[in-house]
Formats: C-alpha cells, structure tokens, sequence
C-alpha cells in the first residue's frame, strides 16, 4: 500500500479532474491521501474532498504565507475538526522565503496553531522553509511530539533533532532530485521516521519533473527511498504504512 500523507487535491490544479486524479491514485495502490489546508477556504475544500472518497483525509490550518490574509479568529478551526475526516491540523509554520516582513506575525500563528493541535489532540504538518532554526525552536519549546516536517529538505543535524524530538520527516519528490543531499539525509535518519508524500501539485519527482504532480507519482518517491536505504520496496512500504499509522492514525 502507497500512502501519500501531504498533497493539495483542493489546489485549482485539479479543480476539473478531482475524480479522475484520485481514481489514478487507487489504481496505482495509493489508498490513502492526506489533503492538505493552508488556509480557511482551503481547509473547508480539503474536508469536502475528504467526504467525496474513501481513504482521503484532511489536515486544515493557516499556512505561515497566508497568515497576514486571514482572520485571526480562529474558531472555525476547532469546529471543522469535528469532522471525523479531519486527523491533523496544517499545513502550519514558517516561511522566510518570500517575504520576511511579518516574521514575527507567523511565529504568534505557528504557536496559536500548536496550541489548538495539542487540546484536540492531533499532530502537526508542519511547512518551514529559510526558518530551520526558528522553526526548530517554537516546536522544541510548544510541539506536542507529534508532527511531520512537511518537504523535508533542511540538514541531517537538524533532521536527527527532530526525530530526537518524535517527529517525523515528511519525503517528497525532492529526493528524487539529482542535486538533492536528502538521499544522505535518510540514509543515515532510517526508515522509521519517514512518511511519503508528494506535496502535489508542486515539486513532481523524477521523470516527472516540472510537470503536475499528483498523488500517482508517489511510487517514484518511495521506490527511490527504497534505493537509497537499500531495502527492498514493499518493506518500505510497510514501514511507511505503519508509520503514517502512528502520526495521523489512519
Ligand atoms: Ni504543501
């Protein structure tokens, strides 16, 4: 079984071919996804195709991109989670890459995120780019020890941190990257802390590359975790099945 634990089904990408997108995925063995908010639209979009199949869930939340767009009330948060769909709460966390004016704004985000996550219980999907240290440090001081590092692509340090802290790294089309040193990165991480995902529609693995991604390409992704740990695929597979089972329950 492929488990792809991070895509954007509710992006316009896939706005006129939901079904057939999905349907793609179940005959390829992927029969578990994980839609994925990033803002209040975003997250009620990801419930909704949650509910539309079987075997698709959610995580709904406030993307540190977005944060200076939105509403600060943050109540619709812990209504939509009663949805039983809804088994995490992101993609929350920081984002330096763009715009580094309201730093602080995301970092007051990421914590009230947390917050909500550790009273209802569900871990974090967690988005960090040029933020490694700061983001590494609001989880150390707030995270409930239960969380993925979305996109993983920081340094093996850091990387052996976060497992030290019970959080897992999510992997995606990057690995499969020629000038990617995640290969390194796992190979000395191990595959007990690693979930599959495919951050669709962006970031298509190899022979994918620039190209739409979606949750199909997953196969490519763990095949090439496959190769770089030297294990035989459907282990890897397993593994990551019981992994995904202990972070999100599904
Ligand atoms: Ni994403």
């Amino acid at each position: 079984m492929l488990i792809d634990t991070h895509c954007h089904l509710n992006d316009e990408a896939f706005k006129d071919n939901l079904k057939e997108v999905v349907a793609r995925a179940n005959s390829k063995g992927i029969t578990k996804m994980i839609v994925i908010g990033y803002n209040k639209k975003s997250s009620f979009d990801a419930v909704r195709i949650a509910n539309m199949f079987d075997g698709v869930y959610a995580a709904i939340g406030v993307h540190p991109s977005d944060v200076l767009k939105e509403d600060d009330n943050l109540d619709w948060i812990y209504e939509l989670a009663k949805d039983k769909k809804v088994i995490a709460i992101g993609e929350i966390g920081l984002d330096y890459y763009w715009d580094k004016s309201y730093n602080d704004l995301q970092i007051e985000w990421f914590i009230k995120q947390i917050e909500i996550a550790k009273e209802l219980d569900l871990p974090i999907c967690v988005h960090s780019r040029d933020a490694s240290q700061d983001c590494f440090d609001v989880i150390k001081k707030y995270g409930n020890s239960k969380g993925v590092i979305h996109c993983y692509s920081g340094s093996l340090e850091m990387a052996k941190e976060y497992v030290k802290l019970g959080y897992y790294l999510g992997i995606g089309g990057v690995v499969t990257f020629k000038n990617s040193h995640l290969g390194e990165t796992i190979k000395n991480i191990g595959i007990d802390h690693l979930v599959s995902e495919t951050d669709a529609p962006y970031l298509a693995p190899v022979p994918y590359r620039g190209k739409t991604n979606e949750p199909a390409y997953i196969y490519e992704i763990v095949q090439k975790i496959s190769e770089e740990l030297n294990i035989d695929i459907d282990k890897v597979e397993k593994k990551i099945e019981e992994n995904t089972y202990k972070l999100f329950k599904i």
